[in-house]
């Protein structure tokens, strides 16, 4: 722990001042729980997939200022996409000896790196936002994951368009003409958002047609170039715009504003997360609505796992993921979400 410390005030592991955790005696709130032998601080390292990533910002805020408050010495790390990189991150805070893990993976197919990774370590370890299977996790018992049932957040976005007065077909031709814009298909949430969000509607009896997929890896400037291309090509054939996540559909709402289409009159658009600007977009009409994504409540869940893991407890095969659900959002309880 003191090594981690020093090594930490050295800067050979903070690569943003602004992530990294505070001194050893600004702890405040409940340090019980995180305090060692001798009122030595417990140590935490969070491993984040990238900073740059709208939704991963507001809950690794939200999972760092929780670890604090509880008293934890946090040191949090960007991963910059890089799965190469992060392997690093994980084995520079192993040698460090943390207390316990939090990690992100870059790639959900690194799993079993990273498990087998902190298993040899002995390491605690919660994994978040990116769902390994239940096999992979069988493999270390101080291993739990926490995040949401991705296929939840689809069956809602595709209720949000069934709940509109044409149930999305708005030029009446007896199908619903839609586009895809998908977050990075490595990744289980971008796979049933995609599956789940059509299938609400084909099992509600509505005929589809499916204009475009294309990926935009969660990202905005990628939505809205996929948006931009998709509305010269296809026109008024468009009527749902579907978005993996709500910062592509910010994206898209900017193509769907300059191709001089009306969202909830000529084209619907739905995205997932519920992000502060998405919700605003909501409450104003341009977008049809949002599924929320609740950071704060994964990071709670991700901190209770961890503190469990660190009394003791073990988890069997099929006991090791926890959901937190997901919240459909529309005008009417968008403000009850805004930060
Ligand atoms: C969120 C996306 C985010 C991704 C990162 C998803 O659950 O909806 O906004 O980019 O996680 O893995």
């Amino acid at each position: 722990m003191k090594r981690f410390l020093a090594m930490m005030l050295a800067g050979t592991m903070c690569l943003s001042m602004a992530a990294c955790a505070k001194p050893a005696d600004s702890g405040t709130g409940d340090s019980g729980a995180a305090g060692g032998e001798g009122g030595e601080k417990k140590t935490v390292g969070v491993c984040i997939y990238k900073f740059d990533d709208a939704f991963m910002t507001t809950y690794r805020n939200a999972l760092q200022s929780m670890l604090e408050e509880k008293g934890y010495e946090v040191s949090v790390v960007d991963g910059n996409n890089d799965q190469a990189k992060q392997t690093e991150q994980i084995n520079t805070f192993i040698t460090q000896g943390v207390d316990a893990l939090i990690i992100n993976p870059v790639m959900t197919s690194a799993a079993d790196t990273i498990i087998s990774a902190v298993k040899d370590a002995d390491i605690p370890t919660v994994l978040i936002n990116r769902e390994p299977t239940a096999e992979q996790m069988a493999a270390y018992d101080k291993l739990v994951y926490v995040g949401c049932d991705a296929a939840q957040s689809g069956t809602f976005q595709g209720e949000l368009i069934l709940d509109t007065e044409n149930k999305g077909d708005i030029n009446g031709d007896g199908k619903v003409s839609y586009i895809m814009i998908q977050g990075d298909p490595e990744n289980i949430d971008a796979k049933l958002r995609t599956e789940y969000s059509v299938k609400a509607l084909t099992d509600a009896g509505m005929e589809v047609e499916q204009l475009d997929l294309q990926r935009g890896d969660w990202d905005r400037n990628k939505g809205q170039e996929i948006a931009q291309n998709d509305l010269a090509k296809f026109g008024d054939q468009i009527e749902v715009v579907f978005c993996n996540n709500d910062d592509m559909a910010i994206g898209a709402l900017q193509a769907i504003q300059a191709a001089n289409r009306t969202v909830n009159k000529d084209i619907y658009l739905v995205g997932v997360d519920a992000l502060d600007a998405a919700l605003n977009e909501v409450v104003a009409g341009n977008m049809t609505g949002t599924v929320l994504n609740d950071a704060q409540g994964q990071a709670t869940q991700a901190v209770a796992s961890m503190e469990e893991l660190l009394g003791g407890k073990t988890f069997a095969e099929g006991e090791q993921s926890v959901y937190v659900d997901y919240v459909k959002v529309t005008p009417e309880n968008a403000k009850d979400y805004i930060k």
